[in-house]
């Protein structure tokens, strides 16, 4: 019996890779860059099942131009605002996601960014490279603490959650904005509060909220007004959660303390980019999930999506289940 046909549109974790070698016909897309569109959909033609990354636009158009017999979408990520899931659900294609895997290691980036900025630990190395390091100096490059610190959340799922552990640790008072979470979770010492006393209230904000319509530019020039001076601005999301030209103003005139952002508007962010104008920010290209044991893992879970997908069987991990209905 021929093997079920697959397209993944780019180079994962061995972990992944083998275990769809074994089960699928895999065309499998090698270059450093993503597939243009046309190619996109040139590649799709066919195919049983998907494996596709934050980078693709995976819409009615490309399930279409894949042909009836798409029986799964999965995504190697937790995000899946790349994917039109109504359209997948009309056509009763389950799509499938990674979460749980990578929570730890996205908490853990949000947190180093928030070290990173407020102890302005670039503008150090910047600081030593441009030969500016004279001396100790007791006024040199201060910023804030966390013990103490309030942290504000946007978002208290899972990945918020693992942020507010790791704020224990840290003896910071927690605070969580989530329309789905607006109970106290005691277990976590942290407090669900408004979005207008979170940003009036929080040292640091950091975000963890899909994106979506109620979510885009949540973080505009009006909510950036609220928070604090002395405020850190944290994003491991998606970039098109904060305003990045309310934000490039906020940093420039110092409104807020600084920010980190691991996700931007758009990716990648433009050389151009005004942001990369200014000391109080540190920007990473996308990779609070980018640890080795987390990517492995990723590719596994996408891997096993898929793999059930194509047999016709329930994904582990299914974002629209409706469709077994
Ligand atoms: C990464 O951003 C993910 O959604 O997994």
């Amino acid at each position: 019996m021929s093997k079920p046909k697959v397209f993944v549109t780019r180079l994962i974790p061995e972990k992944g890779l083998e275990l769809i070698r074994d089960s699928c016909d895999m065309d499998l897309w090698q270059a450093e860059l993503p597939p243009s569109r046309e190619e996109l959909l040139q590649h799709v033609r066919g195919v049983d099942g998907l494996l596709c990354l934050l980078t693709e636009q995976i819409d009615g158009e490309v399930m279409d131009e894949a042909g009836p017999q798409l029986k799964v979408i999965s995504n190697h990520a937790v995000g899946f605002d790349n994917i039109d899931v109504m359209a997948a659900t009309t056509r009763k294609i389950p799509v499938g996601n990674t979460p749980e895997v990578l929570t730890d290691a996205t908490a853990d980036f949000a947190f180093a960014l928030m070290m990173a900025v407020t102890r302005r630990i670039p503008e150090g190395e910047r600081y030593i490279h441009a030969g500016k390091w004279k001396t100790w100096g007791p006024l040199t490059l201060l910023g804030g603490e966390l013990t103490g610190a309030t942290l504000g959340l946007i978002g208290f799922g899972r990945i918020g959650k693992a942020m507010a552990r790791r704020a224990v640790g840290f003896e910071m008072r927690v605070i969580y904005y989530d329309p789905n979470e607006t109970k106290p979770n005691p277990d976590l010492k942290a407090s669900p509060v408004d979005f207008e006393t979170l940003l009036e209230e929080s040292d640091y904000v950091s975000l963890h909220a899909p994106l979506t319509p109620d979510t885009h530019h949540l973080i505009d020039s009006e909510a950036l007004s609220k928070m604090k001076s002395n405020a850190v601005l944290v994003n491991t999301s998606r970039g098109p959660v904060v305003d990045p030209e309310a934000l490039y103003e906020a940093l420039k005139e110092k409104r807020i303390f600084g920010a980190g952002l691991d996700v931007t508007e758009p990716e990648p962010l433009p050389l151009d980019s005004p942001l990369l104008t200014l000391d109080n920010i540190v920007i990473t290209p996308h990779i609070a999930s980018a640890s080795k044991e987390t990517r492995a893992r990723m590719a596994w879970m996408a891997a096993r999506n898929l793999i059930a997908g194509v047999k016709g069987e329930p994904l582990p991990n299914c974002v629209n289940p409706q469709v077994y209905k």
